[in-house]
């Protein structure tokens, strides 16, 4: 490689490295904030076993969860691609519960149709967080429902959406669905639930 080649590699390897580091810094504030090891916390209270996430990111939500498992648990992680997850895999391989993480890549639809057509799992999830695109938060909501057990938790991301809820002319595709899940999951007599005015707001439901 010439010096020419040499700075070239250089120069694209840091600019994805400063763009790794500013979806971390921008994606952040947006999810749960300064609370991202709450869903390890509750995974803990309710002694999870076996846990879905819908949409993975780089994967340090995921890593937590799996922390919180026992010896036989497992985390099933799902996300679209595999370009965010690449930058947490390396922490999942330095740590003991790495290997309680079945990554699945795809889209986040087609792996819960499989888990409860394929792989029979209704009625035997312990806890979900959903945090994937909102359009889809509604859907992603009634397969979850399907795949936990009673007593099994649903922990929903986003449910504020940075307050757009309120505002009924957002436009676009995911205040709307996020708003509808809102009415959905307070009006839905099959759990408990609490909304959780913590960072972006988080729903927290319990299927009766
Ligand atoms: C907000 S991030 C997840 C953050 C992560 N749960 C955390 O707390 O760090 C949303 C993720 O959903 C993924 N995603 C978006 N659409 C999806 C789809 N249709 N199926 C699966 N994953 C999807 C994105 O690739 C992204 O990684």
């Amino acid at each position: 490689m010439n010096k020419k080649d040499k700075t070239v590699c250089w120069v694209s390897r840091t600019l994805r490295l400063l763009v790794a580091v500013a979806i971390v810094f921008v994606a952040v504030p947006f999810s749960l904030g300064q609370n991202k090891d709450l869903p390890k916390e509750l995974a803990k209270m309710i002694s999870a076993e076996l846990i879905v996430e819908i949409g993975v990111f780089t994967g340090y939500v995921t890593l937590a969860l799996a922390q919180a498992l026992g010896r036989n648990g497992k985390v099933i992680a799902l996300d679209n691609t595999e370009q965010f997850v690449n930058i947490g895999k390396p922490f999942w391989l330095k740590s003991s519960a790495g290997n309680k993480i079945d990554l699945r890549i795809g889209l986040a639809l087609d792996s819960l149709q499989a888990m409860l057509e394929r792989e029979n799992m209704a009625s035997k999830v312990d806890m979900i967080f959903l945090d994937a695109d909102k359009p889809s938060y509604p859907v992603y909501y009634e397969l979850a429902l399907k795949l936990l057990r009673p007593g099994g938790l649903i922990a929903i991301d986003n449910t504020l959406f940075h307050g757009a809820v309120l505002d009924e002319s957002t436009p676009g595709d995911s205040t709307p669905a996020i708003r509808k899940l809102n009415k959905i999951v307070r009006d839905d007599t099959r759990v408990d639930m609490i909304m959780l005015p913590l960072a972006d707001g988080l729903t927290l439901a319990l299927k009766k």
